[in-house]
């Protein structure tokens, strides 16, 4: 049992709805907070940004910097952060991304800066790219039209469950030891688009296919979708991190936080096609 207050904010996210259920069953006191949480919570709305953290010692924070051109991340979080920290909070867990370069002209790693100069004790952690991408976010689309096509080439990535990147939060959120450290989060082996995508086709018998596309072609058909420009270059930019292979190597990180491996690709695989969402 935890005597903690917690929040969570973007706690009906991949990771952060992952983190509330973690924290509830080790007994903590928790709060999920975002537009359409228990408790609202609104990067865009300043006024909601008390009544959320108020009350707690504890935070995990997850941004929005998927959103490039339509928030300035360094301000907000330095404004979030203080804000939070004279209201109390003394713990902070801050989700960001492997990616630490610049991407589409934004970074993803914006406010860390103000996140180490809060004053409260800071974890960061920076994951690859989750495996529930391909069933709860980015990449669904494509597996149910029977395409996925990326502008990722024969690029690997070692996609990390968000179960493990959740159940590392919960560690640093709850225990001690955590302070001023970067936990890189990684699944156990990289992957090529083709063999996640294969996967989940052997999982599902269903015929899907990964085809890489060039970037070019990629932002041109994200714009005809009415994707505006700006949004496309980013998502090819993403994209094109994964083609470079810059973040393929595993991290032990899992393992040295929880004491057991991370999820294999598998796995979330076997899971996910259990419950239907690929059947279309
Ligand atoms: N997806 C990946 O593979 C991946 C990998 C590494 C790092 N990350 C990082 O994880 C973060 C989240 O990405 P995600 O794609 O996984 O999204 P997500 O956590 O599944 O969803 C975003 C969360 O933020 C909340 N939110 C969105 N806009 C908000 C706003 N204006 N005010 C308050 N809350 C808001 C959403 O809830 P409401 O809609 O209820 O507000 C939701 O809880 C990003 O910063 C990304 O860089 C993602």
């Amino acid at each position: 049992m935890s005597d903690r207050k917690i929040v969570v904010l973007g706690g009906t996210g991949k990771t952060g709805r992952r983190v509330v259920k973690g924290l509830r069953e080790r007994g903590a006191k928790v709060r999920a907070a975002s537009r359409s949480g228990e408790v609202r919570f609104d990067w865009d709305d300043t006024d909601t940004w008390e009544p959320a953290l108020a009350g707690s010692d504890t935070a995990y924070l997850v941004d929005r910097q998927d959103k490039p051109g339509e928030w300035d991340a360094e301000a907000q979080i330095r404004d979030l952060t203080k804000r939070a920290v004279d209201l109390g909070v003394r713990r902070l867990v801050v989700l960001q991304a492997r990616v630490t370069d610049t991407v589409g002209g934004k970074s993803l790693v914006a406010g860390e800066r103000a996140v180490r100069e809060s004053g409260a004790e800071w974890t960061l952690l920076r994951p690859n790219w989750f495996a529930q991408n391909f069933d709860e976010g980015v990449l669904l689309d494509g597996i149910l039209a029977g395409e996925l096509a990326l502008p990722a080439g024969s690029g690997r990535e070692p996609f990390v469950d968000a179960e493990d990147v959740a159940a590392v939060a919960v560690t640093a959120l709850l225990e001690d030891g955590h302070g001023g450290q970067v936990h890189e989060l990684s699944g156990p082996r990289a992957l090529g688009f083709d063999e996640a995508v294969g996967e989940i086709a052997r999982a599902t018998g269903r015929a899907v296919r990964y085809t890489p596309v060039s970037h070019e072609d990629y932002v041109a058909e994200l714009v005809s979708y009415d994707v505006a420009e700006d949004y496309a270059l980013f998502v090819a930019d993403l994209v094109a991190t994964i083609r470079d292979g810059r973040n393929a190597t595993p991290t032990d990180t899992v393992q040295r936080v929880l004491g057991r491996p991370p999820r294999d690709f598998s796995e979330f695989v076997a899971r996910a096609a259990a419950t239907g969402v690929w059947n279309g």
